[in-house]
């Protein structure tokens, strides 16, 4: 929902540029509105266009570069393509596979060169910016027009902690506002259903008002640079076990290793069964809580790390857990 709230305002503040009052006249017959993405977007953001009613197909992938970015060049040939057509870039603080950060200092300002709205899929990787070791990712990203996070990620506050960030009031309260009569309205005070979707709601940034007291700054640099540890603790020292391949090192708290089928004759899609079948395995041996992910075409297992008690003792015990279930397998394999 922190993704619906700010590109209704974004279709608000670009639909009424051209002259559309989309809250009154709905999309039909409205100008056509487009997103301009990396291919890595996540899928919330395809309900929120369904949920906004600019169709999930408004939503252009472009080809993410070697590091999972949004290459400008292909973004700057995008936004040259109808010019005069209302578009929101959209942009990302961590995808979900390999934690990958667009680069905002160049791409902010250039799509606003070509007057687009930049939208940021801050979900996790937002809260980096607190810590000087992650806060170069972010370069820029103040320059954009709304940002979504969470709450329930790395704040590890309980889920349903979701941030609308949106930088133009107006666009924002137009498009969520109401007034009704028998609503008693004080303008010295923020009204909370003029900047949201909810009519009644109950104080859910309490819990991150609390964490963030309790934690204060240093506390939330800890979190983020232990999480942090911890995953590249757990993707090497994974990847150091016979028979698997380091695919993405940890930037951030995510990172991915495959698993290598060790029959001699073993194809790509044998490693691919394997990874799935040694993730399932390491699940059923409860120490770990690892998924499967498919990136650029092979099955991978996917580390991320969000928890604040996650630490370098869980790290050992877990990459030997992992080379026990390896051995364990690798024997079960042979005598098949
Ligand atoms: C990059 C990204 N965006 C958005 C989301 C959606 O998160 P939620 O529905 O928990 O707010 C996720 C969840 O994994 C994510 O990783």
């Amino acid at each position: 929902m922190a993704h619906v709230t700010a590109l209704a305002a974004a279709r608000n503040a670009l639909l009424t540029r051209q002259g559309w009052q989309v809250e009154r006249d709905g999309l039909f017959g409205a100008p056509k509105i487009r997103i301009l993405s990396s291919d890595q977007f996540h899928g919330s953001i395809t309900r929120a266009t369904r949920l906004l009613g600019m169709g999930t197909g408004a939503v252009t992938g472009l080809q993410a570069n070697h590091a999972g970015q949004l290459d400008p060049a292909i973004l700057e040939q995008a936004l040259q393509h109808a010019p005069d057509t209302p578009t929101i870039v959209l942009l990302q603080t961590g995808d979900l596979n390999i934690g990958a950060y667009d680069c905002f200092a160049d791409l902010i300002p250039l799509a606003h060169r070509y007057n687009a709205w930049v939208h940021v899929d801050g979900a996790f990787g937002l809260w980096a910016n607190v810590s000087a070791r992650y806060q170069h990712l972010l370069s820029g990203v103040e320059q954009a027009d709304s940002w979504a996070t969470d709450g329930h990620k790395w704040l590890n506050v309980p889920y349903d902690s979701g941030f609308a960030f949106v930088a133009h009031p107006e666009a924002h309260r137009n498009a969520m506002s109401y007034e009704a009569s028998y609503i008693s309205h004080n303008d010295q005070v923020r009204e909370q259903k003029d900047w949201n979707p909810d009519w009644s709601r109950r104080g859910r940034g309490v819990a991150t008002y609390a964490a963030l007291r309790q934690l204060g700054r240093e506390g939330v640099v800890a979190l983020i640079d232990g999480c942090c540890d911890a995953a590249h603790g757990l993707v090497t020292g994974i990847a150091a076990l016979p028979g698997t391949e380091l695919v993405w090192e940890p930037q951030i708290n995510q990172g991915l290793v495959r698993f290598l089928d060790p029959r001699p004759e073993a194809t790509e899609s044998d490693h691919d069964r394997w990874t799935d079948a040694i993730t399932s395995a390491v699940l059923a041996s409860g120490e770990a809580l690892f998924s499967n992910t498919t990136w650029r075409g092979k099955r991978c297992m996917r580390v991320s790390v969000c928890n604040w008690q996650t630490n370098a003792q869980d790290v050992a015990r877990v990459v030997a857990a992992v080379a026990r279930v390896l051995r364990e397998q690798t024997t079960e394999a042979k005598h098949k």
